[in-house]
């Protein structure tokens, strides 16, 4: 627990100069953490951070698999995670045993993965995507090469439909993208007319077939800025309204509606970090990540790969 009075904006910035630390956070993430951050960004924006950073600790405010990034690109820095139990659906529905087996039954077939899955996943994949590069990755290779695309169907079913390609599907997907209900959306826009319609590569084929505007959180950002509507129907996790709010005080920025009333389109692994547990955890310097050598080995060429070709292919 940490005292009332306490100023934990202030607070923060002392121990992150004193320790020499930077907080990388999600768009998904609290305001009040988005507010601290050093750098805020989507997975491939925050994976090149995490490489690029000369800090000694790095507190990644986001879920499981992105800390995982972050240490498996800096094995001597100390990354810390607010929240350990801050996991991913959508990484949670490909368990390395299936995977493995899924993936000995379609042999010469090559594996691109989103970055939203375990390290253990990443260890057998030879090139990990995010939602802003994986239309470019998968172009870049021979037409007759076979693929494997894991572990989100609703990406792989709109990156095959972008690139004309067959790419063999794990069947997984992300309970806040999936939550959105069509009907609802379209309610909507009927009573808006004029605004329109952003979605996360993430939402499934109907809700994608209605967008205006199809792209990871960075890339929906930028469009509600370079756009002139002046409404937006956001079909992807709340945490990304802050940001567009910002960028555009003048503009409107509406919530796609889940299909029924809950909070659903708030992502709860997310949102089990806290401002108070990133203080807490930059103070006592826990909960950490920790990783096995030999499997961060294997699991850092696919990503070191997704890097290069970002570089190569003109992403970055
Ligand atoms: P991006 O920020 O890369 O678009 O990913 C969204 C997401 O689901 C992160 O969990
Ligand atoms: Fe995972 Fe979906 Fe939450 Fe992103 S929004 S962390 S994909 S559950």
């Amino acid at each position: 627990m940490v005292k009332k009075d306490l100023d934990l904006f202030e607070e923060i910035k002392n121990l992150k100069k004193e320790k020499n630390a930077v907080i990388l956070a999600h768009y998904y993430q609290n305001t009040d953490i988005q507010d601290v951050a050093d750098y805020l960004g989507d997975s491939l924006g925050l994976a090149i951070a995490a490489q690029k950073t000369e800090a000694d600790v790095i507190v990644f405010a986001g879920v499981h698999f992105m800390a995982e990034t972050a240490k498996i690109l800096n094995p001597s820095k100390k990354v810390l995670l607010p929240d350990l139990k801050a996991g991913c659906s959508l990484a949670d529905s490909c368990p390395p045993n299936e995977f493995k087996l899924f993936k000995e039954k379609h042999p010469n077939h090559l594996v691109i993965s989103y970055i939203n899955c375990s390290a253990e996943i990443k260890a057998l994949t030879d090139i990990i995507c995010t939602s802003s590069n994986a239309q470019k990755i998968v172009e870049s290779l021979p037409k007759e090469q076979k693929i494997i695309f894991a572990p989100d169907k609703n990406l792989g079913k709109y990156i095959n439909k972008q690139t004309g390609r067959n790419m063999i599907l794990w069947d997984g997907s992300c309970m806040v993208h999936e939550i959105f209900s069509l009907k609802q959306i379209m309610k909507l826009k009927a009573a808006n007319p004029t605004a329109k319609i952003i979605a996360h590569p993430e939402c499934e084929e109907p809700v994608l077939a209605v967008a205006d505007f199809i792209g990871s959180t960075t890339g929906l950002l930028n469009y509600t800025i370079k756009d002139s509507a002046m409404e937006f129907i956001v079909a992807t996790e709340t945490g990304i309204i802050h940001q567009m709010q910002l960028k555009s005080p003048q503009k409107t920025f509406i919530p796609a509606p889940p299909n029924n009333n809950c909070a659903c389109n708030d992502c709860p692994h997310m949102k089990l970090n806290t401002l108070e547990k990133l203080y807490l955890c930059l103070k006592n310097e826990t909960p950490e990540l920790i990783m096995e050598e030999s499997l961060r080995l294997k699991a850092e060429k696919p990503i070191k790969k997704m890097l290069q070709l970002s570089i190569e292919l003109g992403i970055v």
